[in-house]
């Protein structure tokens, strides 16, 4: 279930729920709208299953409309700057600690808060890739 759980967490932030252990039809649907808001926020069309190939780090999401797409979200739950992009640790070390351990918590954010990259789209999709890369701490 680790996979689900960039998406929970997404939804975590919201405060819909205090469980990061599954990915509910509920949850799906948060999600969902969270991208469905961003998509007439930037006038963009994403893929019908958008919430689904961020969840797997599908390599398609390797572009413009969808790193933008995952800023916007990331913007709207607090993980990100809406202006620049860059990830307010605070935030998201306080959001994760809500369904895991505050240690797993606080390495994630230490190991994803420097998230690089030119526009603040590159740096959403660089958090995101850090999420990819480093889940199995919450394992
Ligand atoms: C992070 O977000 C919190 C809550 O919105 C805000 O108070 C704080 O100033 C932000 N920190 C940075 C570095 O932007
Ligand atoms: C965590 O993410 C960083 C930054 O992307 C990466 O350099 C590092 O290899 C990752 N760590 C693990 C354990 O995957």
């Amino acid at each position: 279930m680790q996979n689900l759980r960039f998406v929970s967490v997404a939804v975590l932030l919201l405060g819909i729920t205090s469980s990061m252990a599954f990915f509910t039809a509920e949850q799906q649907e948060i999600a969902k709208n969270l991208a469905d808001a961003c998509q007439k926020e930037l006038g963009v069309e994403l893929p019908a299953d958008f919430v689904t190939k961020m969840r797997l780090a599908d390599p398609s999401l390797d572009n413009e409309v969808s790193k933008c797409a995952l800023q916007c979200i990331f913007a709207k739950v607090g993980f990100t700057d809406a202006e620049t992009g860059v990830v307010n640790r605070t935030v998201l070390a306080q959001k994760l600690s809500k369904g895991n351990p505050v240690e797993k918590a606080e390495q994630f954010a230490d190991l994803c808060a420097n998230n690089e990259g030119e526009s603040k789209c590159d740096k959403a999709f660089s958090l995101h890739q850090c999420y990819h890369k480093n889940k199995s701490i919450f394992n």
